[in-house]
């Protein structure tokens, strides 16, 4: 073991799209610590640039090219000082075009997919010694995870943790099978020790991570009895979980929402259409009213349950009554919070060749209305918490002096008077008043 040498050198890592990502972009930067590169939060001044890039749809994977572009001047700025600053393009754009990326934006060194950012130390040493482009989006047969150091970088009152990755669903609009791979899930005795340092290095919240996380499977272990052996850490306040997949939602794991105190009353579960057709052309294998029914059953173990969810608006072949059958069922559901789009047909995928696809101004017209809808949700399901007490988990200091910002256990962003020493703390708040992206309250002593 060589000892970590002194940080001499800048990283700066700029991470794209989902929970997943923020997770390996703290790995890649654990894993340069040794080679001496501690991170910077500007990109100009940086040795090392990552951009840890999105597929999921068109506008996110667009970006890291004009990215790449509005990089150029700061890069020519160092070359002409005598220094060099190496780009890395990691995630699942480098997954999916990795060639792509060689032939739009030469001047990137090294193009790396999700699965092998445990071998990053070796390419930026190669980058730093040639001018070639150093590319690796293998599907290597170890596991990453393997490979990846104990992290010694504070976590932040609320981490994430990866237990789960890759997606053997094969939705016919998605990408994720293709750029991560087939589902793989960690040990369990690995996933509890790292939880339990993360709760060393002052984590009170933890989220465990995959993209189909109810999918997680160690022998005897699913998802439901994961929770309940991460819960038994002294010192962590407040578990959650996502992305889940309707599917992959079995007793188990309504039992631990029953039953595991510190398991968060919230839930992310994307249901994309409220449409059988649709659903079954997307390849979800549920129904609306199974959906329904594992919404019931869920709220039935877990009465202040609340939900979150994801929509597709336009996919192909979405008639007007399919539209209005997804809207009827955002209403019979009533959302706290929710993320939709507008269909975007992906390179690769099965739904890019139907043929029936929706024009835009359809797909923007049916968005917004759906989007109405679901904001309309979400306002009055902050307005209900007007006048109630809350826990919360304070994070940070926020926007005015001796104010913090926590979360409530719907992750509403909540502001309250309170000295420091409340950061990773629960407290009771009373809440006051709702404002535009947060509520605002008073500690309840
Ligand atoms: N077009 C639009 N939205 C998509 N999503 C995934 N693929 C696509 C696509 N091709 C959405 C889904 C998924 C979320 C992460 O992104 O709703 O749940
Ligand atoms: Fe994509 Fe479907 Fe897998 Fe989610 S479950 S990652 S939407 S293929």
């Amino acid at each position: 073991m060589t000892e970590p040498r002194q940080p001499s050198r800048k990283l700066h890592i700029k991470t794209y799209g989902c929970q997943m990502n923020v997770y390996d972009s703290a790995r890649m930067a654990d894993l340069l610590t040794p080679l001496g590169y501690a991170t910077t939060e500007t990109a100009e001044d940086a040795d090392l640039v990552i951009l840890n890039t999105c597929h999921i749809r068109e506008k996110a994977a667009e970006k890291v090219y004009s990215d790449i572009g509005r990089l150029r001047p700061a890069r020519e700025a160092k070359r002409d000082a005598g220094g060099r600053m190496l780009l890395a393009v990691a995630g699942c754009v480098a997954q999916a075009e990795g060639g792509e990326i060689k032939a739009r934006a030469p001047e990137v060194d090294i193009i790396l997919g999700p699965q092998t950012y445990h071998r990053l130390p070796e390419m930026v040493a190669r980058a730093s010694r040639q001018h070639a482009v150093v590319l690796d989006t293998d599907f290597p047969a170890e596991a990453k995870f393997d490979f990846l150091p104990e992290t010694n970088v504070a976590p932040g009152v609320s981490a994430f943790l990866s237990i789960q990755e890759g997606c053997d669903k094969f939705c016919t609009f998605c990408v994720v099978p293709y750029t991560r791979g087939a589902e793989y899930s960690r040990p369990a005795g690995a996933i509890v020790a790292e939880a339990r340092r993360l709760v060393e290095l002052g984590a009170r919240e933890i989220t465990l991570l995959g993209q189909n996380v109810n999918a997680y499977r160690d022998g005897e272990y699913g998802l439901g009895r994961l929770i309940r052996s991460v819960a038994e850490i002294p010192g962590l306040a407040r578990i959650r979980y996502t992305t889940s997949h309707p599917r992959d939602v079995d007793d188990e794991l309504i039992e631990a929402h029953r039953d595991v105190e510190k398991l968060m009353p919230f839930l992310h579960l994307p249901v994309q259409s409220g449409s059988d057709k649709i659903l079954d052309a997307m390849n979800r294998r549920h129904t609306a009213d199974d959906y329904r029914r594992i919404v019931d059953r869920l709220r039935t173990a877990r009465p202040d349950l609340a939900l979150s969810s994801d929509f597709i608006a336009g996919f192909p072949g979405e008639s007007d009554e399919d539209f209005d059958a997804t809207m009827a069922l955002v209403r019979d559901v009533a959302f706290a919070q929710a993320f939709s789009f507008k269909y975007s047909a992906r390179p690769g995928t099965p739904a890019t060749s139907m043929k029936n696809q929706v024009p835009d101004a359809v797909k923007a017209a049916r968005l917004d209305a759906l989007q109405g809808l679901l904001t309309a949700q979400q306002r009055a399901f902050n307005r209900a918490a007007v006048g109630r007490d809350m826990k919360v988990l304070f994070e940070k200091p926020g926007r005015h002096p001796g104010q913090l910002v926590g979360r409530s256990p719907y992750l509403q962003a909540v502001h309250a008077d309170a000295s420091d020493d409340f950061i990773g703390t629960v407290a009771p708040v009373r809440v006051t008043a709702l404002g535009a992206n947060s509520l605002a309250g008073e500690i309840v002593r």
